[in-house]
């Protein structure tokens, strides 16, 4: 999406007078909110996906059969709505018109009794059962069967021509007919074919595929084509918006934390993975978790991380684990993640039913908000995440990570509720109601997660700390100048290739990327050694923006934070409402005190903070926004 750079006459002026820093026409304000508006993903997506119950081996009475089981058990009414086909489906491409042809041996509605297949019968019937319906591509111009050798079986068949059956040339083409002429409602765009299509590739090698020069390196940021990845996914997007004249659509990114899809799938499209594939264990299920749960200022209703669809029912997750499904079910449901079942709903016992089903999980996935959970305990054992719900209510997880039991407490301080208030809690699985004045210990049993819906009396009264709201946030700007991998990603076996490498690697980029209530880094948010318990922490060059409706003022106490480095620079901060200069600090170097920051911003839709370094920065900057609070 093309991003505006228009300052205001008046703000343009009162920036002349400041020193240049490295970005600072990206940090120019635009008063508009620029994170993707397109497609319908006002709540996270619910439904199911065939990949994780049939991988390759799907078929039409798979689907609809999965499909009558969401209708028929009551998960339709909870909430699950699409209905995706994953990989598998397609026959080729065909030769002389380029259109694409399912393979109706498979899904045998699709031969209309013309010589052109249709998925129109199927959406249909989808649709008459009050669901939507999904369908998956890739961005290249083969799939990830064809590109990784698995699923043979399903994979395209015809001419090298005919098996390219990706979008790539044929994005116009194929999405007006998924999407006009099929009357399908989601798509998933993979990324194998832009990946793994390499000289080196063995198929490639054998003249069984085209060869495609790589534009993502999935262990090399410096070496991935992000424009010309972010191009192509654009072009997606527009031939979304022109063959969806009603914008009922919703585009789902699938390059699994690649090409730095971090910063910038925000602006692209609903949905985007965060990682490589889930799989029914759970070090994998950690891994995926975990590749999402420190980038809550990344989600906003519109777009969402995407740790991946739930594996709730099969292997570490299946019914002889209830406590790793409620637990895997409860993190997503936490995090705001897509509610996507991967399991053949056709064997689902009533007790997974009722795990996928419990409403209450739901509606904190759902809540309007679309505040992702913040982490406010942070260790390799145990987390505990904090969601803040519309009604100004709380949601709090505590996850034991561990095989062994182990007792925690949780404070009045995780949730921002006064120490000396009552702090009433409902325990959202067993339904049990409690409460509790300043602290209080539970037992976590092994990978147990306890969630609870908590009401207290707000440590902030009328307004709102930052960090209780990431879902009114968009990180225009982080000030990354050179994308790292994330190190705190729990390192999980690979399932598919086993223990044939020396070890998992740190892959995704995201490190030093903007968090609620940490530092970029994950350190105590610090201003020459105050501590800050709530706040924003970002690096220098940067620029967020804040939905400031509803609140008439903004204050923080902001500075350099003592976890950066002492190489003399300086950094301002700087408050919009609307585009306009508001309110700005000093220039501050490291170990300065802390300075207040309150402005009036007059109800201005959109406040943004702005962080200029004075360009004399070596290493990264973190500054820090402490208490940021929007006020009445
Ligand atoms: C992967 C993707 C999976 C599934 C699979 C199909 O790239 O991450 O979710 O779609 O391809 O081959």
């Amino acid at each position: 999406m093309i991003r505006l750079h228009l300052p205001t006459i008046a703000a343009a002026c009162a920036l002349a007078a400041l020193p240049l820093s490295a970005a600072a026409d990206e940090l120019d304000p635009t008063g508009a909110w620029s994170a993707y508006s397109g497609g319908q993903a006002p709540l996270p997506p619910m439904g199911w996906n065939s990949w994780n119950a049939f991988y390759h081996d799907v078929d039409e009475e798979k689907v609809i059969a999965s499909a009558q089981v969401i209708v028929d058990s009551g998960l339709a009414d909870a909430g699950y709505r699409y209905i995706n086909i994953d990989d598998g489906w397609w026959l080729k491409r065909d030769a002389d018109t380029g259109r694409m042809v399912i393979r109706t041996a498979t899904f045998p509605s699709a031969a209309t009794g013309s010589d052109r297949t249709s998925f129109r019968p199927l959406t249909d019937r989808l649709h008459a059962m009050g669901l939507k319906a999904g369908i998956y591509s890739d961005i290249g111009r083969n799939s990830c069967g064809q590109t990784f050798g698995h699923g043979n079986a399903n994979n395209p068949a015809g001419t090298l021509a005919e098996r390219e059956v990706g979008l790539y040339d044929h994005i116009e083409q194929d999405i007006a007919l998924y999407f006009g002429e099929w009357g399908f409602d989601y798509i998933k765009v993979d990324g194998c074919g832009i990946r793994g299509m390499g000289a080196d590739n063995p198929n490639v090698q054998k003249g069984i595929y085209r060869e495609m020069a790589p534009l993502i390196d999935f262990d090399s940021i410096a070496k991935t084509d992000v424009p010309a990845v972010k191009d192509l996914f654009a072009q997606v997007g527009q031939a979304l918006v022109r063959h969806n004249p009603d914008g009922d659509f919703l585009y789902s990114l699938c390059i699994w934390g690649s090409a730095n899809v971090r910063s910038w799938a925000k602006e692209y499209g609903n949905i985007s993975r965060t990682s490589e594939d889930i799989a029914p264990y759970w070090g994998r299920m950690l891994h995926n978790l975990d590749s999402a749960s420190r980038r809550a200022l990344y989600a906003q209703p519109g777009n969402w991380n995407d740790p991946d669809m739930l594996f709730v029912g099969t292997g570490d997750f299946d019914s002889d684990h209830p406590a790793e499904a409620r637990s895997h079910f409860s993190l997503w449901a936490m995090l705001n993640a897509p509610l996507i079942i991967g399991y053949d709903l056709r064997k689902a016992t009533p007790e997974q039913l009722a795990i996928l089903g419990n409403r209450d999980l739901i509606a904190l996935n759902q809540d309007p908000a679309g505040n992702q959970a913040v982490l406010a305990y942070d260790t390799e054992d145990v987390q505990f995440f904090v969601k803040t719900l519309a009604d100004g209510t709380k949601a709090v997880a505590l996850f034991n990570r561990t095989a062994t039991p182990i007792p925690v407490t949780l404070t009045a301080d995780h949730l921002k509720y006064a120490a000396d208030g009552e702090i009433a809690l409902t325990d959202l699985w067993s339904g049990e109601a409690s409460s509790f004045t300043g602290e209080q210990e539970f037992t976590l049993a092994p990978h147990e997660t306890r969630v609870f819906r908590a009401a207290g009396t707000r440590a902030l009264p009328g307004g709102m700390y930052l960090s209780e709201m990431p879902g009114r946030i968009n990180v225009a700007e982080e000030g990354i100048d050179f994308p790292e991998p994330d190190p705190m990603i729990h390192r999980a076996i690979v399932p598919w290739q086993n223990t044939r490498s020396n070890g998992e690697r740190p892959r995704y980029t995201g490190w030093g990327g903007a968090r609620a209530d940490s530092t970029p880094y994950g350190q105590m948010l610090r201003i020459a050694d105050r501590e800050f318990l709530t706040g924003i922490g970002v690096l220098a060059n940067s620029r967020l923006e804040v939905r400031g409706d509803g609140f008439r003022r903004f204050s923080a106490m902001v500075g350099r934070d003592d976890s950066g480095s002492d190489d003399g620079s300086r950094v301002r901060f700087e408050v919009y409402g609307d585009g306009k200069l508001l309110g700005a600090s000093e220039w501050m170097g490291l170990a300065e005190p802390a300075k207040p920051l309150s402005v009036d911003t007059g109800g201005a839709a959109i406040v943004e903070l702005v962080v200029r370094g004075d360009g004399k920065a070596t290493r990264p900057v973190p500054v820090t926004w402490g208490d940021a609070a929007l006020l009445p």
